[in-house]
Formats: structure tokens, sequence, C-alpha cells
């Protein structure tokens, strides 16, 4: 029964045509966007500016198949007093939580990250799943150099993936598995492929000694592509097929869906890398997006904090989230950016 529930839930939030919102930022990061539009993070501004995001139509109905949500926002309610969760299934989407507690300096690996959040992550997810949840989100954060990543730490934190995964099923609940492996740094595609394959490979190996039924669960990785201050940045297709390469050798068909994070790409590159990789033929998984800069960007700077430019803010997040659900089929190009 669970088991069926888990795999309708997954398939669910990879449908082709429709993606993820990651509106999960925490407290701290959502401070961060917000100070970039001159706006004071209080829990009613939170609120407001995640309400107009979860109104917006016909993004909602058509193009999300999910939200991530934050600890608080799970709480909250509308300003009419509907519960935000409900606002959400109203839409047809389904409401998932953040369960991790963030990304902490790992001990003795100076420059690296080990993700905080399993103690107590049982007695959590009940709770959750009884608010709603049916989803939830953990993110291990391997960074790049010439010495980085050490085993260890790609060790610990594809255990901890997999502890969490465990956890999550045993509650109802569909783990999204993200590893992200950075894109901060000078390093080049070839770098970044040739270490996502080895996450990729460790993660799936530890999913399997936990024994995760990999048809209940969504990927959220990085895609394969240079670090921001690479002098040479791969393009479009090289992306794409970097990608397309990496994930193939790595990730199991039995997967339903990929759903990628935007990493701190432009909201446009976002668009185009997911729409190339859709654009290849016979993949064993859909692609799709669970991006929150990518989706965010546009709507939070039309948006402005200010409750006049709310139908500004709504058809910023209507066109970014209609360009994301073609780029899923492979059905957009540049001149639909208008
Ligand atoms: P970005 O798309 O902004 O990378 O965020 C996705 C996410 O949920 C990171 O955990």
């Amino acid at each position: 029964m669970k088991q069926d529930e888990l795999c309708a839930t997954a398939a669910a939030m990879v449908k082709k045509g429709k993606g993820i919102l990651a509106a999960d930022e925490s407290t701290g990061t959502i401070k961060k966007r917000f100070d970039t539009i001159g706006v004071q993070s209080t829990p009613d501004i939170r609120r407001d500016w995640r309400e107009m995001l979860f109104r917006t139509e016909p993004a909602m109905s058509d193009y999300i198949s999910g939200v991530i949500l934050y600890d608080e926002t799970l709480r909250q309610s509308a300003v009419d007093g509907m519960p935000l969760v409900e606002l959400i299934r109203n839409t047809g989407a389904i409401p998932g939580i953040k369960v991790d507690m963030g990304a902490q300096d790992m001990a003795g690996f100076a420059g690296e990250k080990i993700t905080a959040g399993l103690d107590g992550l049982r007695n959590r997810m009940k709770e959750y799943y009884d608010l709603g949840a049916r989803f939830a989100k953990w993110r291990a954060v391997i960074e790049i150099d010439a010495s980085r990543p050490s085993a260890v730490c790609v060790a610990a934190n594809c255990h901890a993936l997999a502890r969490y995964a465990a956890i999550c099923q045993e509650a109802g609940i569909v783990p999204i598995v993200e590893p992200e492996v950075l894109m901060d740094g000078a390093h080049d595609l070839a770098r970044c492929a040739e270490v996502t394959e080895w996450v990729l490979k460790h993660l799936y190996m530890e999913l399997f000694m936990h024994k995760v039924m990999l048809e209940g669960t969504v990927l959220k990785p990085n895609m394969c592509i240079s670090g921001k201050k690479c002098a040479n940045r791969a393009g479009v297709e090289e992306v794409a097929e970097a990608t397309i390469k990496c994930l193939k050798s790595t990730v199991p068909a039995a997967v339903p869906g990929i759903a990628f994070l935007s990493g701190g790409q432009s909201d446009i590159e976002a668009t185009a890398h997911l729409n190339a990789m859709n654009a290849c033929n016979n993949l064993p998984w859909n692609l799709t997006f669970s991006y929150g800069r990518a989706l965010q960007a546009a709507p939070l700077k039309a948006w402005g904090g200010k409750a006049e430019n709310h139908d500004a803010g709504q058809a910023a997040f209507n066109h970014r989230a209609k360009m994301n659900g073609l780029a899923t089929m492979g059905k957009w190009n540049e001149s639909m950016e208008g």
C-alpha cells in the first residue's frame, strides 16, 4: 500500500510538462534573496511572497507538480486563513518539505561540508506527513577544486542521503535525493562531470545498501556544467550531452524522474539546458526542473516587495513556469522569451 503510494507520488512529481518549485529557502537564505530587493524578511512578508507564487495561475495548475516548503511555510496560512498547504493542494500540486538542517563544516576536512539533520528525523517525518507533506528534500553539498572532494566527504554525504531516504519511505514520504556538486570555482565541464559521476555512483550504492525503493524516489542533481569562473565555459549542447552521458552511466532506469537544481545558472540558461536534454530521445527517466532561483529571480524582481506589483510578480512567475514546462518536453526556444 505504502509502496504504491510512494510510486504514485514520485511519478506525479516528474510528470511530463510539469516540474517542482523549490520555495524552501531557509530563513537565512530567504533574507539574502530579500536583501537584493531591499525588503525586510519577516514571517508575514515571507508568507506574502510565497502566497503570491502559490496563487499564480495558470502556472501552478499547468506547470508545477510540487512545491518544496520550509518548515515555517508548511505551518503558515494565507491572509484569508487558508493553510498554504491546502492552497497548494487545490492547484493540483503536491506539498513537500525540506528536512535537512543545512550543510555544516566537516570536522577534519577543511573546506568540505556534511549535511546535518538525521537525529530525530524519524519522529519529525511523522509530523510532516500529518501536516500534508508527501515528499521531502535533503541537500548534500560537494565542493570542487584540485584536491576536493575527498573520498570521505563523498562517502559521508551519500551515506546521510541514503539514511534520510530510507526514513522518508518508511513514513510514506517520497525522498528527493539531492547531491549538489557546486558550480562555484574555475573548474571545467570535464571536472564537474568526473566528480558528478563519482558522487552518483556512490549514492546509488548507498541507496541499495539502505534498501531504498528507487521507484519511489526522485533524483535532484546538478547538471554537468563549467564552474562559474571557468575561462572557457561550455555551451548549451555540450552541457546537455555531458549531463546525459553522466546520468546514463550512473542512474538506474528504475528511478522515475530526475529534477535538476539550477544552482546559480541564469534563468534562461537553466531553461535552455533542460530543453536541450529533453530534445534527446529514449531516456529511461523523465527529466524536469526543481528550480529555486531560476524560477523565482524574475518574479522576485518584478514584485520588489510592493503590494501594487502583485500582478507583475505573478506575470513573471507565469512566464518562467511556462518556459520550463515547455523545456521538459523539448518544446522551448529562445524566441519565446520575448
Ligand atoms: P536552486 O535552483 O536555486 O539551485 O535551488 C534549488 C534547491 O532546492 C537547492 O537545494
